[in-house]
């Protein structure tokens, strides 16, 4: 894992930006992962900015999100699907066809996670997956306990994940108690990983992220079997931690 560290949450977010500009100016037609919480949200201003500013163009790419709430609508404000594109699709010039984030509000959910799972495939799989951390360890909604072996599918929201995400909503009580998510295995199949982590809040979770063993009870300890991972991590996130051995 390479660790580039980083002054605060607005270096994060642009030197982000600017490794994601990079990779889709070389290949335009470059296949995305993309998450959604609090912390990608400085990098998407600084990739809509330089949209704006140099035109750098998303016709030709494809995004596919990491996951979304069971029970909410892509017209419900905290649905994953309405973050993304208020936060991010409306602002540049990507196709929406061209845009995918797991359907939260079907009937058939398992069919659903398969439709996702088998369009990630038919894609020719994900090249730039961008990642956050939970601060129990989760990446997309994969929490701990999650097998490795995961594809896209269903989960139970741990009540740490509830709790933390109950900030986007008016109440706890309006926090969904499930997702779809794309599996540990989806996500350890992208070609290339860029994780993003900033402030005080993940400092425990970067800990165990450098120290501890490779676990199924840490789930982002995965990211050690992957051969190209990228994290850049914030002072506040990773200050007094060992980060180069
Ligand atoms: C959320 C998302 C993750 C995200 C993580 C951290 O629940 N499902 O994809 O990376 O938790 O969120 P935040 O960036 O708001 O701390």
């Amino acid at each position: 894992m390479n660790i580039i560290e980083v002054k605060d949450y607005a270096e994060m977010s642009q030197k982000a930006a600017e490794y994601i500009i990079e990779k889709v100016c070389k290949s335009p037609t470059l296949n995305m992962g993309l998450a959604t919480g609090g912390t990608p949200i400085g990098t998407y201003e600084n990739l809509i900015a330089d949209f704006k500013k140099n035109s750098t163009s998303y016709r030709d790419v494809t995004t596919f999100n990491l996951d979304e709430y069971v029970g909410l609508s892509g017209d419900n404000e905290n649905s994953y699907r309405y973050f993304m594109d208020d936060h991010f699709f409306n602002h540049i010039d990507i196709k929406k066809d061209n845009t995918n984030v797991p359907c939260g509000d079907g009937n058939d959910l398992e069919e659903e996670c398969s439709r996702y799972e088998q369009l990630i495939a038919k894609h020719g799989g994900i090249d730039l997956q961008v990642l956050g951390i939970g601060s129990n360890g989760h990446i997309g909604f994969n929490e701990p306990g999650t097998s490795f072996n995961t594809k896209t599918h269903v989960i139970d929201l741990a009540p740490s994940t509830i709790k933390a995400n109950a900030r986007f909503f008016n109440r706890v009580e309006d926090v969904p108690t499930k997702a779809i998510t794309m599996g540990i295995a989806t996500i350890m199949k992208s070609k290339e990983i860029l994780l993003l982590v900033s402030g005080a809040s993940k400092k425990e979770a970067m800990s165990k992220l450098l120290t501890e063993n490779v676990s199924e009870s840490f789930p982002a300890s995965v990211l050690k079997n992957h051969p190209c991972v990228t994290i850049i991590a914030d002072k506040a996130a990773v200050s007094g931690l060992k980060i180069h051995s």
